[in-house]
């Protein structure tokens, strides 16, 4: 399993400017209350994407940004996951979680950057990415790198917030976007960005797009690959 494929300081941009300098700089931040905030708040979507994912029994299961390792009890316990991160001090809270819970079927966790990864083409059976894509810095790039290490038949599963069309709720979101470097991620997020990249690869399957709670403030993606 090849382990940090690492990013590049100041590396950026395409999303908000964030950059993977900030990013790791955000998390760094979050780590320590990173279960206190947002565990509850984002459970229903980690569950959505286990869900999802656990259809693929006995599969291989890439976890990108797998954060403090929320969902790894989730997955069902056929699955073999291997998780990645940029954070160090994230990744140190799901190999801790993984210690202490005695979580099976967990075949590895790497500092790696999620536009880079050291693994081989078509290996795995689904990718998740729960709450990930935007915080990366070039999320078109990130799918591209998501597509190639997955097999055919398999799916990407994604869960973010998607921003609001219009109203109070996308001046808010535009509001906040210009916190997105201190907060880590990117609150105004368009669907356009999924979209167009949809609509670009025209052989990939939009198999689910669902809003889903809390409030539908988040979105269930699911793609396949044919
Ligand atoms: C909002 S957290 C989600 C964590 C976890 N999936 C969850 O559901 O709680 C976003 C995670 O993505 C990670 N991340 C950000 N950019 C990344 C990149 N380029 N490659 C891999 N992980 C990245 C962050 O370090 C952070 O742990």
């Amino acid at each position: 399993m090849g382990t940090n494929a690492g990013s590049r300081k100041g590396e950026t941009d395409g999303n908000g400017g964030l950059d993977n300098t900030h990013v790791t700089a955000a998390y760094a931040r979050w780590a320590p209350v990173y279960d206190l905030v947002f565990a509850a708040v984002m459970r229903n979507g980690r569950r959505n994407i286990a869900a999802a994912a656990n259809q693929h029994k006995g599969g291989l299961i890439l976890d990108v940004g797998i954060g403090t390792g929320l969902e790894l009890p989730m997955f069902d316990r056929s699955l073999r996951i291997v998780g990645v991160d940029l954070s160090l001090p994230m990744l140190e809270r799901a190999a801790r979680r993984v210690r202490e819970t005695g979580l099976s079927g967990i075949e590895g966790l790497a500092l790696m950057d999620g536009r880079r990864l050291g693994f081989a083409d078509a290996c795995f059976d689904a990718v998740v990415a729960p709450y990930v894509l935007t915080v990366l810095p070039e999320p078109e790039a990130s799918l591209d790198e998501w597509l190639r290490v997955l097999k055919p038949g398999g799916e990407i599963i994604l869960v973010n917030h998607v921003g609001a069309d219009a109203g109070p709720l996308a001046a808010m979101e535009i509001w906040l976007a210009r916190r997105s470097k201190a907060l880590g991620w990117r609150p105004e997020f368009p669907w356009a960005i999924l979209g167009d990249w949809l609509a670009a690869r025209p052989h990939l399957i939009l198999t689910e797009r669902r809003r889903i709670a809390p409030f539908g403030l988040f979105t269930l993606t699911r793609i396949t690959k044919p």
